[in-house]
């Protein structure tokens, strides 16, 4: 750090298209209000910066559903996530948003700079159109038949039920969601950014200089450069977004992942006049955090334009979570499979430091991670509430009827070895937690703290001083031994306050008004020192800190989660390339699947199908496809490899010995570089929940199905 002047620090723009869910605050927004929160408390110049990303696909889907304008869409999402924000505690020092002028203004110099040094290229391709809506079609906004699966929902970038990546052209009957029109080719000119020009440079940049990078994001990078970048277009044909600023460029606005980064930029701006310091000077530190679906657009296509336009700094990190999993299953907003954050506010009030205890200790770090509303309870119950509540607690209630409400005298001549050993975990916890905060692993931090709690209570115990408290009368060290044990025991409480403020700063602040401190005492270099409180202090009665979290509300919360339950509908990747991201809100229209027969088939096409019983020997999970499982499948007479798109659905070791029906005669397709011989049947509950269709008792592989 010491080589840094000032820090800068980023969270992903979330689209102002819905909500925000606690997969989001997990993802970013929690680990960078906590690292925000430590650098403050350390007096380092930090700014933190964020807003709603208001451009793009996502918004002018949404629009279209609510039947409202995308400027109304924006309007009513940016205020219920700025207020989410700040319930949370998220300390923003500025929430913009990217439909304010100063961004519209900065993101086209951005674009007319990179323009001036002829760094585009321009290229005329042909798109597909809708004619009846006099409009180019982005792929998501075509749906057609999956030629894998037969889906008749799929998307023209993806087929979610089966997972295949496709392209318009492969859908069968493709039409427009906007007008059911069939999309016609049509030319279009586009200004194409190439990446390629600076793939020696990342590889420089990222895979010799950054190899300190979390472990997903360096390998999700390396993965990106290995396989060679490519131009990628920085416009799109649309009426909502940012202007291109160039005389031959009529309905043409900026890509959204062009413009949303650049609202870190506009949005520092709008803060302070000192931006360009905070921007523009080698010694800032910028740390972008975001989600892992924005990986490639933050370490790849933001640094190269940052790059390409010369006047920026780059991030020193960036680093990404994984998603958060509720229930052990994926958050799908269109499934409505999610906890909404101002939900959680309304049904749990003043209970935001445990949502945010919860979602900082179970963190989505390393991998893939799964919130459950019983561990939520158990976090608060037996961690937050039995652990650091209780000690924070048993110290004031004892201090007050035993040391008459004041914090007593330390007899250092007295002092035994529990007490020394305390007093050095007090300061030993002071550089974890700060070292674990600079490494970016707010998990383990937050677990020391905890600890040093634990530590504190054990202490306690061995010191008893209710017990010595009995012999009063007879020892004339009584006194002292207990007025020992509770001088340290407050001074481990102010410590914790310090500690766990840039986690939970509610209840830190509730700490310093039982302790009747000013919110001074909570700076850093105040940690590790057992003279935070003076002797002979008159102290506040305790408050609880954390209430405990009865069986009744987390039912009421299951029930409401599984009710809230919609039949599954795609979201497809939208601009993402390849990265799926369930936790972010590019879903598609969440068009009702009411009448879903198909057009009538004579005998004879039935007749063509080839459908086999077939049981499962063999199944694993298809590397970097999340939905994809490979099954081995006997048929008797040979054994297949069927590729299924059922990975979100069923673990493989709990397939294997299943009978199946299979469609035994369906042309072989790749996916994911594996030859795919055949499909499963599977029947879809109204939960979105699938379900094996085989025959009621175990029947030779190879039987034939009619
Ligand atoms: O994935 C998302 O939700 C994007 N809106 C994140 C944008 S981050 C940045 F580039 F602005
Ligand atoms: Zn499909």
């Amino acid at each position: 750090m010491s080589d840094y002047k000032r820090i800068l620090v980023t969270a992903a723009l979330p689209y102002a298209n819905g909500p925000v869910h606690i997969g989001h605050l997990a993802g970013c927004y929690l680990p960078a209000d906590i690292y925000v929160r430590y650098q403050r408390a350390q007096k380092r110049d930090v700014k933190f910066v964020g807003g709603s990303d208001e451009h793009g696909v996502p918004i002018t889907i949404r629009a279209m559903k609510e039947g409202i304008t995308p400027q109304q869409v924006v309007d009513k999402y940016h205020a219920i996530i700025k207020e989410s924000m700040e319930q949370m505690g998220i300390s923003f020092d500025i929430y913009s948003r990217t439909s304010n002028k100063v961004h519209h203004e900065t993101s086209q110099d951005f674009f007319k700079n990179l323009y001036d040094k002829n760094l585009f290229e321009e290229k005329v391709t042909e798109q597909f159109y809708d004619e009846k809506a006099k409009t180019f079609l982005a792929d998501r906004y075509i749906t057609g038949t999956c030629p894998v699966c037969a889906n008749p929902n799929a998307y023209g970038d993806q087929c979610e039920k089966c997972g295949s990546s496709l392209s318009p052209e492969q859908l069968i009957n493709p039409r427009s969601t906007l007008s059911d029109a069939v999309p016609v080719k049509k030319e279009t000119k586009h200004w194409y950014f190439p990446l390629q020009h600076y793939e020696a440079w990342l590889k420089e940049w990222i895979i010799d200089g950054h190899k300190e990078w979390k472990n997903n994001v360096y390998g999700q990078c390396k993965s990106w450069l290995d396989n060679g970048l490519q131009s990628r277009a920085m416009t799109r044909d649309s009426s909502w977004g940012i202007k291109v600023p160039l005389p031959d460029a009529e309905g043409k606005v900026l890509y959204v992942w062009f413009d949303a980064p650049i609202g870190y930029i506009s949005a520092t701006k709008e803060l302070t006049e000192n931006w360009a310091d905070y921007w523009c000077k080698d010694d800032t530190k910028l740390v972008h955090f975001i989600g892992k679906d924005n990986i490639v657009f933050h370490c790849i296509i933001f640094p190269a334009m940052l790059k390409a336009h010369g006047n920026f700094v780059l991030p020193d990190n960036v680093p990404a979570n994984e998603f958060l999993n509720i229930e052990g299953d994926k958050v799908s907003t269109s499934r409505n499979w999610a906890v909404w954050v101002h939900e959680y506010i309304k049904d749990f009030p003043g209970c935001e430091d445990v949502l945010r205890y919860v979602l900082c200790s179970n963190a989505p770090e390393t991998k893939d991670n799964d919130f459950t509303w019983k561990g939520f309870q158990d976090a608060n119950n037996s961690e937050l509430a039995s652990i650091f509540g209780n000690f924070v607690n048993r110290t004031f209630v004892l201090m007050h009827k035993l040391c008459g409400g004041k914090v007593p005298k330390l007899y250092e001549e007295m002092m035994d070895d529990k007490d020394r050993q305390i007093i050095a975990d007090i300061k030993a916890a002071k550089e974890k937690v700060e070292n674990l905060i600079e490494q970016y692993k707010f998990r383990d931090a937050l677990f020391e703290v905890i600890d040093l709690s634990r530590k504190g209570n054990k202490y306690m115990q061995e010191k008893e001083p209710w017990i010595v408290a009995k012999s009063l009368a007879e020892n004339a060290d009584a006194q002292k031994s207990i007025d020992n044990c509770l001088h340290i025991c407050l001074q481990l409480t102010a410590n914790l306050a310090i500690l766990i403020n840039p986690f939970l700063p509610n209840t830190a602040k509730k700490m310093l008004g039982m302790m009747k401190v000013v919110d001074k005492m909570l700076e850093w270099q105040n940690a590790g020192s057992i003279n935070l409180l003076s002797v002979g202090y008159s102290l506040r009665a305790p408050e609880i800190l954390f209430r405990k979290i009865e069986d009744s509300e987390i039912t009421t919360q299951i029930e409401k989660l599984k009710s809230g339950l919609v039949k599954p509908v795609q979201e497809p990747t939208s601009d993402k390339p390849q990265v799926t991201s369930d936790n972010s809100q590019e879903t598609t229209e969440e068009k009702a699947v009411a009448s879903n027969v198909k057009p009538e088939i004579v005998y004879d096409d039935f007749a063509k199908l080839d459908l086999k019983v077939g049981k499962i020997v063999a199944a694993e999970k298809v590397e970097k496809a999340d939905k994809l499982l490979k099954l081995s499948v006997d048929l008797g007479f040979e054994t297949r490899t069927i590729v299924s798109g059922i990975a979100l659905h069923f673990k493989p070791e709990d397939i294997v010995g299943k009978q199946v029906v299979i469609v035994a005669n369906l042309a072989p397709r790749k996916m994911r570089g594996i030859e795919s011989n055949g499909m499963i049947l599977m029947a879809e509950d109204a939960g979105g929940k699938l379900h094996f269709i085989n025959p009621e008792q175990d029947i030779n592989p190879g039987a034939g199905v009619s």
